[in-house]
């Protein structure tokens, strides 16, 4: 039977400029996967049309900042992001534009369970999932994207010795976050230090969510995790 994937979050939030409804007639098409159909497996290799030498996936990704200043970063890197959020993609598409990514990264504008699940094992470099929404009310915890269904989903894609990056600004879902992967068998926690999860790396590009939370006066917290060798 196949798994029914409940999406919680807004699709659309305000009316866009006239520029980002544009790209996302216009540029979309160019960068945009189609969801992947349920037990079909997607070939990464023709995903992109410039040369990449590893495949990085962005969880929901807001406004894309992050994803495009990688992309920037690292000219051999192709990048897949998902967000089912219309407004965030087009605000991708923007980033897609201004820096000439489009070559290098792809879009499901969907939720990102579709994408994993048809991503080949041992098939990804790199996976992000920042200031995930933390569901705070504890009858909603088995929302949070970070759990023992996506930890193996990723576990199962990413290479051995990937990075698995995540980030939150709320204490409750920093607590979830590190118990279930810590205690999941495929990861490592990579910080030796409190130093390590207290400070964002220096490769580690700020997202919208951090911004906000540090003019709220909350603080951040990064977390690094190693998939194991298989
Ligand atoms: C709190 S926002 C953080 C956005 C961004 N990462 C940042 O730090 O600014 C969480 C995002 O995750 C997206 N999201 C939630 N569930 C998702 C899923 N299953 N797949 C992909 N994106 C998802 C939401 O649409 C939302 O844009």
């Amino acid at each position: 039977m196949t798994e029914h994937f409940q999406l919680y979050g807004r699709r659309h939030g305000r009316p866009l400029r006239r520029h980002r409804s544009e790209l996302l007639e216009t540029l979309l098409p160019v960068v945009r996967l189609e969801r992947p159909e349920p037990g079909s497996r997607l070939e990464l290799d023709p995903l992109f049309t410039s040369p990449v030498e590893a495949v990085w996936l962005e969880v929901g990704f807001g406004g894309g900042e992050h994803l495009a200043a990688q992309a920037v970063a690292n000219p051999g890197v192709g990048i897949i992001g998902c967000e089912p959020f219309i407004n965030g993609v087009a605000g991708l598409l923007g980033h897609i534009e201004r820096e000439e990514l489009a070559g290098r990264v792809r879009v499901l504008a969907d939720d990102a369970r579709f994408l994993i699940d048809a991503l080949p094992d041992a098939s990804i470099g790199r996976a992000f999932v920042l200031f995930a929404d933390p569901w705070p009310k504890k009858r909603h915890w088995e929302r949070r994207f970070i759990g023992p269904a996506n930890l193996d989903r990723l576990a199962r894609v990413l290479k051995d010795g990937a990075e698995l990056r995540l980030a939150s600004d709320d204490p409750g879902l920093v607590t979830w976050m590190l118990d279930h992967t810590w205690h999941h068998p495929a990861f490592e926690w990579l910080a030796r230090k409190a130093e390590d999860w207290r400070t964002r790396p220096a490769d580690w590009p700020q997202t919208r969510y951090e911004q906000k939370a540090l003019e709220a006066g909350r603080r951040p917290v990064f977390l690094r995790f190693m998939r194991r060798e298989r």
